[in-house]
């Protein structure tokens, strides 16, 4: 089967470029769309040029250039755009291109724009070596705040791992119009657990401080956003539960089980990089 050709947004972002490497290593044509200040920029430009070196077909503008945006879409198949979340409204006109364009491969088949939508949860590199605590950037050593019961599981998945399954669901039937839920076994914890499982780690008993779900919600009413933003995914992910409460209905699809030949950096495998 020819392979889609794929425009990434974001190849320079942290899973952008995990997903634009892998597309060139299943060999989509792979297109990436790029604003001009990455190239000022050390870091994103060596990015830009391993990704060109391996076969990635640069396209200039930003998400905010009609014509731009209109000339990379008529190029491909699927769209993957990987801006971050806060952003997430400045892919209005993109989603307009897209549907005046119709170049989409299965938008003849249906009506409306074909999707999957990957719910990757939280990337380990955020909120997990804090142990959720917010404005640390490595766990505590001493003292540790539980927000809520400690209960409520929340899932973490390494940004690489991300991108290869995203990759994987390209032109597969069972991802289309579908949500596809990334809940790998061994990344599934509660704060709680997360503690328990750092504390065995260092040999060390913390003190737990605990801060009751409305206090928590006070806290974020009463600074700005996006000040507040890691408050709002601890209490969205470790108070509410919002990864895990619900189980996967036949709307969602399991990339574990899709991809079982898929292997996910596990909770522990990571702790154990910051011990
Ligand atoms: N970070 C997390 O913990 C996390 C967790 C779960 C899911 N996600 C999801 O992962 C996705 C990407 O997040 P990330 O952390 O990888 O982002 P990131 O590292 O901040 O990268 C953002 C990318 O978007 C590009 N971009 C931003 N605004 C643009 C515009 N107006 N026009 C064109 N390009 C633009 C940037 O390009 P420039 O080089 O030009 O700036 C950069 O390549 C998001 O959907 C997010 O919700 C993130």
């Amino acid at each position: 089967m020819e392979k889609s050709k794929v425009l990434i947004i974001g190849a320079t972002g942290r899973l952008g470029y995990h997903l634009a490497q892998f597309s060139l290593q299943f060999g989509h044509p792979t297109y990436i769309l790029i604003r001009d200040s990455s190239l000022n920029d050390p870091n994103k430009a060596q990015k830009l040029n391993f990704l060109s070196t391996a076969g990635a077909i640069p396209l200039k503008g930003p998400l905010e250039d009609e014509n731009s945006l209109t000339e990379a879409v008529k190029q491909v198949d699927v769209v993957i755009c990987s801006i971050p979340s806060k952003q997430a409204l400045d892919q209005k006109l993109l989603l307009k291109v897209i549907k005046e364009l119709g170049v989409l491969r299965r938008l003849i088949e249906a009506e409306d724009i074909p999707y999957t939508c990957i719910c990757c949860n939280l990337f380990m590199g955020y909120l997990l070596p804090s142990l959720a605590q917010p404005g640390l950037k490595a766990p505590p050593r001493d003292k540790v705040t539980i927000f809520g019961d400690g209960n409520a599981k929340a899932v973490f998945v390494k940004d690489v791992d991300v991108a290869a399954c995203t990759i994987n669901a390209i032109d597969d039937p069972r991802t289309l119009n579908k949500t596809l839920y990334l809940r790998p076994q061994g990344n599934v914890y509660s704060i709680n657990e997360l503690v328990a499982m750092w504390e065995n780690k260092i040999g060390r008993e913390l003190e737990k401080i605990h801060v009751p779900e409305e206090e928590l919600l006070l806290k974020i009413k009463e600074s700005s956003y996006p000040d507040n933003l890691e408050m709002i995914f601890i209490y969205s992910a470790f108070v509410k539960g919002d990864h895990t409460y619900f189980d996967i209905d036949e709307c969602g699809v399991d990339g574990t089980k899709l991809y079982p030949h898929l292997k996910f950096t596990t909770v522990n495998e990571h702790l154990d990089t910051l011990v």
